[in-house]
């Protein structure tokens, strides 16, 4: 008999494949009136309520939700713990942000008291927008992880993070050295990898950041440790792009350097890949590499509009990304918002499921978790949403003019953000009431 059980009836919606593999009805189960039932802290049934409720003991706690869905809980697999504080920062585009906004604002992370506090404010950020687990840079100080791993930790968080390695190309008060980033990376690795549910992510900032010294060190950690995630940015902006074949003449392209030093494998997640070509994504999909996909940060930095049915047809794995602080919102529904506009501007669609699927179970299969989060399947995590269509008055008047689930969830998506996210558990635990 399970500790605790508890039961959730709403209707439920979770994506089951990818809509581009399986087609659209395929790709997702929905429970109009459905039952989802947790024991200790695991999804252990999933049903309509009528065929679940007389499997179950008469006294079990249900807690019954009107007017509301259950989903998985999103997964954003690309944002910056120490760029909270500088999201809508005016006027630049990727260098000249990083230069002028960025470096002075992730400096102040080797200080305890601030690194505890924007941890803090940016995890209950999460909780507040329904994420449930995060890909996240750190700054190049140890302590920023440090603190975001004691605070994940205490809520039994699924999270991933890792200390950004940067030893060249940035202000002499934020770089490290490829030995010192190598020695403080293995530390938070011993310390955090596989401890509860928080895993280590090797974290080299972007290619111009790195000597090869360094490149090759990030490769070293990655083999000495299973299970390790590697993650950093590619092929974002014209310039960037520019800068990197500079400094590395002797690669064919910019994937090829973090392909040199064997940065690429099944948890490796590349933000952005804005600017890649067929062959590259090709290379991505045959290493079983998957890309970030950051809408608000792409159209806020002016970088460009992703070709998501260019990764589709080389099957490539794509999650979704918020990119804060150059996305400009923790919310995945408004990330989805912006994305929907990004296929419109290319003549492309992005169906609701499509979206659906991008922020959970996508992003589960980006990061190869996907038996244990992003869907609602039995045996996963209980970390799950619910989402409130009666959030504002906008959203409650025009879900009523909804015809079915498609359009519901469509318009969630356009209008919802973190009003709409009513209560987020994380491992069955209730980690945020609105
Ligand atoms: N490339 C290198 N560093 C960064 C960063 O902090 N944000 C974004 N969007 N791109 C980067
Ligand atoms: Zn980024």
């Amino acid at each position: 008999m399970p500790l605790t059980r508890k039961a959730y009836r709403a209707a439920i919606l979770h994506s089951i494949a990818d809509p581009a593999e399986v087609g659209i009805e395929a790709s997702y189960e929905y429970f109009e009136d459905g039952l989802l039932v947790i024991d200790d802290g695991k999804i252990s049934a999933l049903g309509h309520a009528s065929e679940l409720l007389p499997t179950l003991p008469a006294d079990i706690e249900i807690n019954h939700y009107q007017d509301a869905l259950i989903t998985p809980g999103f997964i954003d697999t690309h944002i910056h713990l120490p760029q909270t504080g500088m999201v809508g920062s005016y006027g630049e585009q990727l260098l000249d942000w990083l230069n002028t906004y960025t470096f002075p604002c992730e400096s102040q992370f080797g200080d305890k008291a601030h690194a505890d506090e924007v941890a803090d404010i940016f995890i209950k950020e999460l909780l507040r927008n329904g994420t449930t687990t995060a890909l996240v840079f750190g700054s190049v100080h140890p302590q920023s992880v440090n603190s975001f791993f004691e605070a994940a930790e205490k809520l039994n968080l699924r999270m991933i993070a890792g200390k950004v390695m940067m030893d060249r190309n940035a202000p002499d008060y934020l770089v490290d050295t490829a030995e010192s980033s190598y020695v403080d990376s293995k530390a938070l690795i011993e310390r955090w990898h596989g401890k509860g549910r928080l895993h280590y992510a090797v974290t080299p900032r972007f290619a111009p950041t790195s000597t090869p010294e360094q490149l090759t060190l990030a490769g070293q950690l990655l083999t000495e440790y299973p299970d390790l995630y590697m993650q950093t940015h590619i092929s974002e902006n014209l310039k960037e792009i520019e800068w990197v074949k500079e400094l590395f003449p002797e690669r064919k392209g910019y994937l090829d350097v973090y392909d040199h030093y064997q940065l690429l494998g099944e948890r490796s997640v590349f933000a952005h890949g804005v600017h890649l070509c067929d062959e590259e994504c090709a290379r991505l999909a045959e290493t079983g590499s998957a890309i970030s996909f950051c809408p608000t940060s792409n159209l806020f930095l002016g970088s460009g509009l992703f070709n998501l049915p260019m990764a589709e047809k080389h099957k490539l794995n794509v999650g979704l990304g918020t990119d804060v602080g150059g996305g400009t919102s923790f919310s995945l529904l408004q990330t989805l918002n912006e994305a929907y506009k990004v296929m419109q501007l290319q003549g492309a669609r992005l169906s609701p499921f499509k979206s659906l699927y991008l922020a959970t179970l996508g992003g589960a299969r980006a990061l190869r978790l996907e038996d244990k989060i992003g869907n609602l399947q039995p045996g996963s995590d209980a970390d799950f949403l619910v989402l409130d269509y009666n959030a504002t008055p906008l959203l409650s008047y025009r879900l009523k003019q909804s015809n079915n689930i498609a359009e519901t969830l469509f318009v969630l998506m356009t209008l919802g953000d973190d009003r709409t996210v009513q209560q987020t558990y994380a491992a069955g635990t209730l980690v945020h009431q609105r």
